[in-house]
């Protein structure tokens, strides 16, 4: 069928996803039941749903652990953001007010706990150690990621921290995603390889074009205040660029002095726009998506590639 969209693909798919984490939700008890409920009714993308999905349609992986899998997946997203937005401080998540506005930092904590715990008994289900021990790994990764970018705020990474940032925070998800489903499809070594490398590339295109929508925030229609990581201290790919073309910048001396008060920030922030370094930025995220899109290049050609394909592009287009 030609132009079906990717998520079309597997909307049927998609649907016993959303079953399996609403009876996450139900089985809770109150006050859990009703948190749950409320975040996952709040929508998201469920881009890593899809990838999962069309990776284990793709190579032919079981129809039920790969939606147990892909359902694990959401519901440790959902349980990183939760507990990211307290970390942020955030107001808003998907057009609602964040949990931990809404209810206290302890109910936060302790629903985001729930949906790990509850993503580690679904991904469990299907009783493979070789996605257990991916599963469980990558769990660990996340936490790193938002430790390291937590404890390093108002100081600026080099290019490689970035990177291993970024990987830690959301690749690494992206890519288990993808390294499962091809687990469960028993799939070759090379295979496998080839997977991961798709999901990792699409997860690191995924997290910088975030990085750069931070900076439309609002306007852009993202539902997020303009700039926030700036104004957090949490500097991304476009400063980083910005700082290889301008070394002597004094916004950036200041900040590396450990002085950034809002004038500074908002200068430099103003510098990093009209000096076009956003779009830089993007250029970078096409890189990575169109490398993740080259990793199928020895799978079967079929609509379930073209949709990992398609999606590779979607990722860059992204306004929200
Ligand atoms: C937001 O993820 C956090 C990042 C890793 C950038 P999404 O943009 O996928 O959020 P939802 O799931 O659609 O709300
Ligand atoms: C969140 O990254 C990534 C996680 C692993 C939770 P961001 O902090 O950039 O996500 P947003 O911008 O708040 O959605
Ligand atoms: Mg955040
Ligand atoms: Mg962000």
């Amino acid at each position: 069928v030609p132009n079906i969209s990717p998520q079309e693909l597997i909307a049927q798919d998609l649907q016993t996803v959303e079953a399996y984490i609403r009876s996450t939700g139900e089985g809770a008890g109150q006050p859990l039941a009703g948190m749950i409920q409320s975040v996952f009714q709040a929508g998201g993308k469920r881009i890593r749903p899809t990838i999962t999905l069309l990776m284990g349609h793709l190579l032919h992986a079981p129809m039920e652990p790969l939606i147990q899998l892909a359902a694990a997946i959401e519901l440790t997203h959902t349980a990183t953001l939760i507990h990211d937005d307290l970390l942020d401080n955030a107001e808003m998540r998907r057009g609602q007010s964040a949990l931990h506005q809404r209810h206290s930092h302890a109910i936060a904590v302790l629903t985001g706990d729930y949906l790990f715990a509850q993503a580690a008994v679904l991904e469990a289900a299907h009783k493979n150690p070789r996605t257990m021990e991916r599963f469980s790994g990558m769990l660990s990764t996340i936490v790193r990621g938002e430790m390291e970018q937590l404890v390093h705020r108002g100081t600026l990474p080099t290019m490689a921290e970035y990177e291993q940032r970024i990987f830690a925070k959301t690749a690494a998800m992206f890519e288990t995603a993808c390294a499962c489903s091809a687990l469960l499809a028993d799939a070759s070594a090379e295979t496998l390889a080839a997977a991961e490398q798709y999901g990792r590339q699409a997860g690191m295109a995924f997290q910088i074009v975030d990085d750069v929508l931070d900076f439309f925030g609002e306007t852009g229609g993202s539902g997020k205040p303009d700039q926030r990581d700036l104004f957090q201290g949490v500097f991304t790919l476009p400063v980083l660029l910005y700082q290889q073309k301008n070394p002597e910048d004094t916004d950036l001396i200041s900040i590396r002095a450990g002085q950034s008060d809002e004038a500074t920030l908002r200068r430099l922030s103003h510098s990093i726009q009209i000096g076009g370094f956003l779009q830089d930025a993007l250029a970078k995220a096409e890189e990575y998506s169109d490398s993740a899109a080259q990793s199928l290049a020895d799978f079967p050609i079929n609509t379930y590639r073209s949709a990992l394909e398609q999606l590779t592009r979607e990722i860059v287009a992204r306004k929200v």
